[in-house]
């Protein structure tokens, strides 16, 4: 940290009470996973029906983080974990707004997801693989990427010509191709329930 800058933290209303106002525990969920693996269908469900319960929560999700803050950013190993390291940065400050976000993000190495874990810190940070096989999501290929990988025209792609490291002790893994997005969204409400809730 630069020697001149001092960061207030405080003087402000205490992340409690914020917490106490929205009737919610903040959290950040970290969805990680290939490229089509379903993490954005799966975070806007979510989002979604956490509001229509009564909790709030924003989505920071990879394209468009990547639109706005981190338009400078490619997908060299560097710029990835540059990329982690700002939106985690951002999702602690809704954090200690006592929002929950839900990130959605390849963040495909161990060392971006433990970086992220770090700045948020462990007790708030839950890790959530959405799980699904290459040829799965090369098949469903929504947005016609891997095509493009495949052809060469998009370098260092996720899966295809840059790597991806499984969590290895995930919070929750959802198995997007053996389940529908009702019942993955479902399932990461369910699980969230008891750790979003104000007792
Ligand atoms: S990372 O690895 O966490 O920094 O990536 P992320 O910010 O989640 O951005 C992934 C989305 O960018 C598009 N895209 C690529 N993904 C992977 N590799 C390469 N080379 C690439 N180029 C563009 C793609 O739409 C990803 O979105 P999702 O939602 O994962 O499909």
């Amino acid at each position: 940290m630069h020697a001149n800058i001092h960061p207030i933290y405080d003087c402000l209303t205490p992340r409690h009470e914020r917490e106490a106002r929205l009737g919610q525990r903040g959290k950040v969920l970290w969805l990680t996973g290939l490229s089509g693996a379903g993490k954005s269908t799966i975070a806007a469900g979510l989002e979604q029906r956490l509001f229509r319960e009564g909790f709030f929560a924003q989505v920071l999700d990879g394209d468009n983080i990547r639109t706005g803050i981190n338009s400078n950013l490619g997908f060299s190993p560097e710029s990835r974990l540059e990329n982690i390291r700002r939106i985690a940065e951002v999702a602690k400050l809704y954090l200690i707004s006592g929002i929950i976000t839900v990130n959605c993000f390849i963040s495909p190495a161990r060392e971006m997801r433990e970086l992220a874990k770090a700045i948020i810190g462990a007790s708030d940070f839950i890790e959530i693989y959405i799980n699904a096989p290459l040829d799965v999501c090369e098949q469903r290929d929504v947005k016609g990427l891997y095509q493009k990988a495949r052809r060469g025209e998009i370098k260092e792609f996720t899966g295809v010509d840059a790597p991806y490291e499984h969590p290895e002790k995930p919070a929750l893994e959802i198995h997007t191709a053996e389940t529908t997005i009702d019942a993955a969204v479902e399932t990461a409400f369910q699980f969230l329930l008891p750790l979003i809730t104000l007792k």
